[in-house]
């Protein structure tokens, strides 16, 4: 298993990180026994396992409902496990996101990722200093879709652009231990990865960066209708299982199953 301090020598070492997102223990079970590097229990969880239409949903409670569960699914094999801290938990003083993070940590978490550093940098000074390590979020972070005025690419104009290194190089500074960069022009998020010692990690960032991270329902194609640029689905999910669900509902309603070595004599 990845721990904390593999992550700059992974840099260094020019071998990129591969983080995939889980919120439940059979594919947690099913990537204990893959080759990918970390898994995010992310606040995505929101909308990919509970349906709303915005991470703003998510809280403490449910993200460590998740993780529990995933670090359940490793146990025979364990893997780098990051949490998300949900939407305003980093924004309710001191005590409430250390007791926020030592509850994720204690479901399970290695880890926790904090989106947006301004404002947020004495928690995340406190959290590394208190034994948390500290994941950053920068670019498209969801988080802030209302302020974004939608899930748009950041970082798309040069004053932007010095904002996005200079808070890159806060979270360095801060001792966070990585950087998620999600949505934002490739020439930046290049700019970005070459000025700091800790790694990148991109979703929609392009290739020169430290690592990439998609959420795994869109890296299996479970919804065919969202296609976003920097999206690629390496399977053909949706089609697969509504072809297992079709086979058993026929082999059901004509009566091919069970079959006689399915059923007890
Ligand atoms: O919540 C999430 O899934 C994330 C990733 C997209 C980076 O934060």
């Amino acid at each position: 298993m990845i721990t904390v301090p593999d992550f700059k020598k992974r840099k260094a070492a020019k071998q990129a990180l591969s983080m995939i997102t889980c919120y439940d223990s059979s594919f947690a079970t099913l990537l204990a026994d893959s080759p990918i590097d970390i898994l995010l229990i992310g606040d995505s969880s929101a909308m990919v396992m509970h349906g709303y239409d915005s991470t703003i949903h998510s809280t403490v409670d449910a993200i460590a409902v998740h993780v529990a569960a995933v670090a359940r699914g490793v146990r025979h094999k364990p893997k780098f496990i990051v949490a998300d801290m949900p939407f305003l938990s980093t924004r309710k003083g001191l005590e409430y996101g250390v007791a926020a993070a030592e509850a994720l940590l204690k479901a399970g978490a290695h880890a926790v990722k904090v989106e947006g550093i301004r404002g947020n940098e004495s928690l995340v000074s406190h959290l590394v200093e208190s034994g948390i390590p500290v994941m950053g979020h920068l670019g498209l972070t969801p988080q802030f879709v209302n302020a974004f005025g939608g899930m748009k690419v950041q970082a798309t104009t040069p004053e932007q652009q010095d904002w996005l290194v200079q808070d890159a190089k806060t979270y360095e500074k801060c001792g966070a231990f990585s950087l998620v960069l999600e949505c934002v022009p490739q020439t930046i998020a290049t700019k970005t990865t070459s000025l700091l010692s800790i790694p990148t990690i991109g979703i929609g960032a392009g290739v020169n960066v430290d690592g990439q991270v998609l959420v795994l329902q869109d890296l299996l194609g479970f919804n065919p209708g969202f296609k976003p640029k920097f999206l690629r689905s390496y399977l053909n999910g949706y089609e697969l299982f509504q072809d297992a669900f079709k086979k058993f509902h026929d082999d059901v309603t004509e009566k091919r199953f069970p079959s006689d070595q399915e059923s007890y004599s």
